[in-house]
């Protein structure tokens, strides 16, 4: 990947800075690719994935290539799979154009590749492709292919291509609809009924298990050559086709302007997607491109973060935010954004805790509105938690690992070996990585505190907050010592799996126990009808909130020597790390893969290290020095090359608060490159989300030491010595903060 120094005009980007940032560099707002790599085709295919918080596509060629992975997800969609029980459904491919000349068909495994550039602007959301391609008959090709999916409504997308040859060439070309696409291998769709006609075809599909319909519709037009329209296809393809005689260098413009609608959206969604499309056809691409600008402007107005004299740092930190904004539920408040966005097959698309610890954070300083649709996502989940919660013999809401469309716990048990994958390996996380719970309600209670959002707690809040404390309170287990404990969990380092008493997650629920208690006392205070009914529902009388306080208070909470924690009981007895082979620059495979999953429990390295994620998130239990000493003791432990993607972030904050930021940098660059350089070789699986609102987190929370308290804000720079200043907005209870920091 290079990042050349385009020089498009700019003039958006003053408007987009109107209140007061900057932009910077041109080149920081493009991503660029300038050859093509077939051995990379995957991970391209999800750097420059495009969407607007509803409906996402991958960078995957129009004309598709062997061993691609075109895919497009839309938030809702999901249907049963095997194992990892649901996953969403890979739309019917909308953005396929296929292009002949004199009989050859484009596609860049034949002919010879003269020229290929691809690049994504950050600032509109347009994907384009130009290239030259020497065709088998020797003719000499000029492709260019622009896409958007517009991010001012849910269900608009839009793909051209203008086509210019050195000869006469006659040149056929289909644009049409495709139903027979795959999940890796499942496939998802039952072909309801198509149609084709007047340059406009339409596909109507079921999901098989869930029987959610979805309806496809594209509008052909072809400018700069006379040709009539043929309809046809075949089953679960209804295609447009032009053929043409195309005199050299004279540039003719095939547009597709394309809507899908689904059933969750629409009672008529054929109708819904072909009356759309119609419309899109009638104003025309420039009038569609004008209202998605416009929207992404509003959006970067309110989201971009200006680091100074730092390209790379910049471009990575606007991609990160390119990526949460365009996987982000805009539109509705019955989704959230997956581990892996919506941008690969990662992870079926479920939810974990990487949402609410990490992407969530971005959004309530910057874009509350969506922060909120995305815990309300969880509030609509409630009946999923009750439900794991009461299977587990427990009261309250215990949220699930993975979550999907319903909001019950959806992690499968089983995975295949990633070193040998005939051999099967049990999944505990379903069943007892228990701190997302409190990670949950941290989330809320950070929305809380940056928005002052009152109406929201009151009405769902505080309902999560609370069931959640029940949750814990019924869980919890008092033993001989008298002490509150927690056997058998997974904290959020994987590497040890089935350990007692981890330090992050009795924390977590300590605080998240003492917390409820306070909303408890407030929502009674300025709230009672809502107490009354809520406490009602959820069984919290009296000796309830004491139990809470006892638990919180009882709970069992390891402490070592001068203030070092223990990862979890037993862990100092663990063999201690082999630093050479920990930071051995060559290693190309985590500690994991290299110790195996039962060997790598036996040793002290971290996949992530969770007593320092436990001092980023709740810094009040920790004195300065305890702080150091526990970043110096878990930090050179962390397999911060190869293991989580979600650790190096945070790591970056915890430098920072312990005095290092130049350490803090080299994270930051970690995470920077998560995916734009591949470090971890699953990129084609799809963006890193933690990843990316970490990176945010890294700079807003770390180097820019933002900290929003009772009565305000205030801010502790620490910023790497190259970088010149770091400047951003956010919104502090419903007012536009700007935050300008200079070296
Ligand atoms: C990490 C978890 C994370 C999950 C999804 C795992 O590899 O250890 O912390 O939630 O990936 O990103």
């Amino acid at each position: 990947m290079t990042y050349p120094n385009l020089t498009p005009e700019r003039a958006a980007m003053n408007e987009l800075h109107a209140d007061g940032l900057r932009a910077g560099d041109p080149a920081t707002w493009q991503l660029t690719e300038d050859a093509f790599a077939v051995g990379a085709q995957l991970h391209s295919e999800t750097v420059f994935t495009i969407g607007n918080g509803q409906l996402c596509v991958r960078g995957s060629f129009e004309e598709g290539h062997p061993g691609d992975h075109p895919a497009s997800f839309m938030h809702g969609v999901w249907d049963d799979m095997p194992v990892s029980v649901t996953e969403l459904a890979n739309l019917p491919r909308w953005w396929g154009i296929d292009l002949w000349f004199d009989g050859d068909r484009f596609r860049l495994d034949t002919g010879r590749l003269l020229d290929f550039t691809r690049s994504l602007d950050l600032l509109t959301g347009v994907l384009s492709r130009s290239l030259r391609w020497e065709a088998p008959s020797g003719a000499v090709v000029e492709l260019g292919f622009e896409r958007f999916v517009d991010f001012s409504s849910p269900h608009r997308a839009a793909v051209r291509v203008s086509i210019a040859t050195d000869r006469a060439v006659q040149v056929r070309t289909r644009a049409g609809l495709d139903a027979h696409v795959e999940n890796t291998g499942l496939l998802h769709w039952r072909v309801v009924d198509q149609g084709a006609g007047d340059a406009a075809a339409w596909l109507h599909t079921r999901t098989r298990a869930t029987g959610i319909d979805l309806a496809c519709a594209c509008e052909v037009t072809l400018d700069g050559v006379e040709a009539d329209a043929t309809a046809g296809g075949t089953d679960g393809v209804p295609t447009i086709e032009h053929s043409f005689e195309l005199q050299p260098r004279r540039a003719v413009v095939l547009t597709k302007q394309v809507a899908i609608v689904s059933g969750i959206d629409a009672a008529d969604p054929v109708a819904e997607a072909t009356g759309l499309a119609r419309e899109s056809a009638g104003a025309g691409w420039d009038a569609l491109r004008a209202a998605s600008d416009s929207a992404w402007l509003q959006a970067w107005a309110r989201t971009d973060v200006v680091i100074g004299g730092d390209p790379e740092a910049q471009l990575a930190l606007r991609f990160s935010l390119f990526q949460l904004l365009i996987a982000a539920p805009r539109f509705t408040e019955n989704a959230s954004i997956g581990a892996k966005t919506l941008s690969g097959f990662g992870y079926r698309h479920h939810v974990f805790w990487d949402t609410e610890t990490f992407m969530v954070p971005p959004f309530s300083y910057s874009q509350p509105e969506i922060a909120r649709n995305m815990l309300m996502y969880r509030w609509h989940g409630l009946a999923g938690a009750r439900e794991k919660a009461r299977a587990n013999g427990h009261r309250g809401a215990q949220f699930p690992w993975e979550s999907a469309g319903t909001g019950a716990e959806v992690t499968p048990s089983w995975m295949a070996d990633p070193g040998d994958r005939t051999k099967l390996i049990r999944v505990w996380a379903g069943d007892i990585e228990i701190h997302i719970t409190a990670d949950i309600a941290l989330a809320v209670m950070q929305y809380w505190q940056v928005t002052g959002d009152d109406a929201f707690i009151c009405g769902y809040g505080a309902e999560l907050v609370l069931d959640g404390a029940v949750f814990w309170a019924s869980a919890a287990k008092r033993e001989d010592d008298g002490s509150y404990h927690f056997r058998n969990v997974v904290g959020p380092d994987e590497y040890h799996d089935r350990v007692d008493d981890n330090a992050y997650t009795n924390h977590l629920a300590a605080w998240h126990l003492r917390t409820a208690g306070i909303v408890a006392g407030w929502l009674a205070g300025h709230h009672p009808e809502r107490w009354a009914q809520l406490s009602a529902a959820l069984a919290i009388d009296a000796a309830e909130l004491d139990h809470w306080e006892t638990v919180a208070a009882a709970m069992y909470l390891p402490v070592g020597t001068d203030g070092l924690l223990e990862q979890f009981t037993g862990y100092f007895a663990l063999r201690d790390v082999d630093v050479a082979e920990l930071r051995d620059p060559a290693r190309t495979t985590s500690m994991q893969q290299r110790y195996g999953f039962e060997g790598i429990t036996e040793t002290q390295v971290l996949k992530q290290p969770d007593v320092l994620m436990l001092a980023y998130l709740l810094p009040e239990l920790f004195t300065g020095e305890a702080l150091a000493r526990n970043y110096a003791y878990y930090d050179p432990r962390t397999d911060h090359e190869h293991g989580s993607s979600l650790g190096p972030a945070i790591s970056a904050v915890m430098a920072c608060r312990a005095g290092q930021p130049e350490v803090g940098y080299q994270h930051f660059l970690r995470a920077a490159r998560a995916d734009l350089r591949d470090v971890r070789h699953n990129a084609g699986d799809g963006i890193h989300g933690a990843s990316a609102g970490g990176l945010w987190q890294a700079v807003v929370f770390g180097f820019a030491g933002l900290e929003v308290i009772a009565d305000g804000w205030h801010t502790t720079p620490m910023l790497p010595k190259h970088w010149t200043r770091v400047e951003f907005g956010f919104e502090h209870r419903g007012v536009r903060q700007r935050v300008v920091v200079e070296a």
